[in-house]
């Protein structure tokens, strides 16, 4: 952390969570407590909870949530100490100089390092193409139409025939070999020692959403293979989660982007005036760009390749954004074969005809359905409406998918009562949702979905009394609400933190430790959804707390991100400083996931059980559980404790056996 925690506390203390979110979302109020539809991931029913007691939000349909800080960094695609700096602006609270570690000190500077490099050379190239020696390049872009305006806005350059200029002009600047050749725009060989990578080629510098250059695409200037080269990843450079000409995109005034392959596709449509484009990177697009996306539009066109190719990536890709919680259209640029092709044939009038009818997704995948089925033949035909009924089935909503049903209906020619008739059977055998294998809107709108960690292979259906403790005692074999967040996960495609032991640095969930990462046990999981529960009672009843401390440690939690959280609730309620704050707890870790674990694990609340009785009997089942989990995991472990612990450990547990909890 960078800052203190007690400044991160007192920004947020200062917070109101409820404005945070207002500014963004919708809020409706709802007992103490606001409600609105998730901005994270796609809804028709409000399942997005604001709760200013806890100052936090949580989504019980994708399980989302965290402080307000976690908020500002999931909307905004931002750094833990961005959306610091903007709270505590808000807040009129002056940050002190940030306190980094050496080792993130050390990172930062690299990362720097790199841009450095990358915006030198996009500078080398981009002179280059304006000198004498780029003559070649300058003819190109020409020949392709594009203005000098448009180069600047792209900042396109050249690179020369010769094969070590840049990374000499990069030595003389005062870059070290190591240096140049990670940032991947020289490449080594043991012939010609350290090289430019790029030569004889246009360039297209890349630039992240900050317009930062973080990698370079190069087009040879004639037919030669490969057409394009670009940079690999590095450090500051991750094609799946950047896109080619957003830094400029994101400030359009078009109520969607256009999504397109090519990078001179991009640059023919900002010249037309269509600011609104931009494009992946020479790989296959990803759910990373969605979410990308997703920040800053809900409704995508894509302008792919009219050939048989673009179709595949098209269709795909209608996929890929329906998960990632954007709506799509595919504009038709037939007879011409891409953005490019098509403006200089016909114009930007035509083009932006071809936007205004651009096809509603569903249509589009409907239509090229129907292209490998014969419609003169009553077999074919019926296999046909079967296959168009089964996707109907996947609208949850009742009134799209009833809409969906008439719109399909009169386009091909079916009746609608018998289309109506043939997606309630589907529907019926098969949950709407989840027929066809589809993703869309997949995610069950379960208690805590996120609670326990995602079990891709959960067949069961959604429980919905998910989240739900069942006061037994015993281990409950599979809790319900981890298939149900396993099936949820499944069906989203969407990769949740969840609670399981977090790597302290990366976030990441690993396995158990010392073992591949196989996925937590049955048992595991069962044990961290008890842990939720304890922990999100104390938050919630502070005065368990006092009861329990006698007979629970921080170091009995299992998982990173338990023991954290519990060693911070500790601290605060021992401390005795007023009420918990869960915000706070939330706030001590850095990355997003490691804030939504933290979020879903303090979120977890006991229910149904009302009886004072039954719920100390309850507390008592739980905190003996973890203790006996920790007991266990301490004899296996072996050596490390002291005999004096062990026995310790095992006379608590005994205790714990007749101990009578006051609630
Ligand atoms: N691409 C690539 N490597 C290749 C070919 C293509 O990385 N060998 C990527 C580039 O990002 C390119 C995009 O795929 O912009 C689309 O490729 P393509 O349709 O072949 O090229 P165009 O964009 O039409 O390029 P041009 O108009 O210059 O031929
Ligand atoms: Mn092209």
């Amino acid at each position: 952390m960078y800052y203190p925690q007690e400044i991160v506390d007192e920004v947020l203390a200062n917070t109101d969570i409820v404005d945070v979110v207002s500014a963004h979302v919708h809020l409706k109020k709802r007992g103490k407590d606001y409600l609105g539809l998730c901005p994270f991931h796609n809804e028709k029913t409000p399942s997005f909870n604001v709760i200013p007691a806890k100052n936090m939000f949580y989504c019980f349909g994708c399980g989302a949530g965290g402080s307000a800080i976690t908020f500002l960094m999931k909307y905004n695609n931002c750094t833990f100490t961005e959306a610091l700096k903007e709270l505590a602006d808000r807040a009129q609270i002056t940050l002190p100089a940030p306190n980094y570690s050496e080792e993130t000190k050390k990172r930062e500077k690299h990362r720097q390092d790199l841009l450095a490099v990358n915006k030198e050379a996009a500078t080398y190239y981009y002179k280059l193409l304006r000198s004498r020696k780029g003559a070649r390049g300058m003819k190109y872009f020409t020949d392709r139409s594009l203005s000098p305006e448009t180069m600047k806005m792209f900042g396109l350059g050249f690179a020369d025939g010769a094969s070590s200029d840049l990374t000499e002009h990069l030595r003389k600047t005062g870059f070290s070999d190591e240096l140049i050749l990670e940032s991947d725009v020289a490449v080594f060989n043991e012939k010609q020692g350290l090289h430019d990578r790029f030569f004889n080629r246009v360039m297209f510098p890349i630039q992240d959403v900050r317009g930062r250059v973080i990698g370079f695409g190069g087009r040879v200037l004639g037919d030669a293979k490969p057409k394009y080269i670009n940079s690999s990843d590095t450090m500051i450079f991750d094609k799946g989660r950047n896109l080619y000409a957003l830094n400029l995109a994101r400030r359009t005034k078009a109520d969607h982007l256009i999504l397109c392959e090519g990078y001179m596709d991009v640059i023919a449509m900002h010249q037309a005036g269509f600011n609104q484009a931009v494009a992946s990177l020479g790989t296959a697009f990803t759910p990373g760009q969605a979410a990308l996306l997703r920040r800053y539009t809900k409704r995508v066109l894509l302008a792919y390749d009219s050939d048989g190719a673009g179709v595949r990536a098209a269709l795909r890709n209608i996929g890929i954004l329906r998960s990632g919680g954007l709506e799509s259209s595919v504009i038709d640029l037939r007879p011409h074969k891409d953005p490019d092709e098509f403006i200089k044939a016909e114009g930007k009038e035509a083009f932006q005809d071809r936007i205004d009818n651009a096809e509603n997704s569903f249509f589009y995948e409907l239509r090229m359905l129907s292209q490998s089925y014969r419609m003169d033949d009553p077999a074919s035909r019926t296999a046909f409406h079967r296959e168009v009924a089964r996707k109907l089935c996947t609208f949850t909503d009742e009134i799209e998918r009833e809409n969906y049903i008439a719109a399909s209906a009169e386009k091909y020619f079916i009746k609608t009562d018998s289309l109506r008739r043939l997606v309630a059977q589907y529907g019926n055998a098969t949950g709407y949702g989840s027929a066809a294998g589809e993703s869309r809107r997949g995610r069950q709108n379960t208690r805590n979905a996120a609670n326990t960690p995602p079990d891709r292979t959960g067949k069961e259906a959604a429980d919905s009394r998910a989240g739900r403790f069942v006061p037994s005692g015993a281990v409950p074999a599979g809790t319900p609400s981890g298939q149900a967040a396993g099936k949820a996960a499944a069906a989203g495609g969407q990769e949740k933190a969840a609670p399981g032991p977090a790597d302290e640095n990366t976030g990441r969930r690993a396995g158990p430790a010392g073992r591949a990462p196989a996925g937590p046990t049955r048992a595991q999981k069962a044990l961290w959804e008890k842990q939720c529960l304890l922990l999100t009672w104390i938050v919630d009843d502070p005065a368990v707390f006092a009861q329990l401390n006698k007979y629970l440690e921080p170091g009995d939690f299992d998982g990173a991100v338990y023991q954290r959280a519990a060693g911070l609730l500790w601290q605060q309620l021992q401390g005795g400083s007023g009420p918990v704050n869960a915000a706070s707890v939330i706030s001590a870790f850095e990355t997003e996931r490691e804030q939504e674990a933290a979020a879903s694990i303090l979120n977890m609340h006991l229910e149904g059980i009302e009886d004072a009785d039954d719920r100390a009997k309850t507390l008592r089942e739980l905190v003996f559980f973890i203790k006996q989990a920790s007991l266990e995991r301490m004899t296996q472990s072996g050596g490390t404790q002291s005999l004096q612990d062990l026995l310790s450990a095992k006379q608590k547990l005994q205790a714990l056996r007749t101990v009578r909890f006051q609630l």
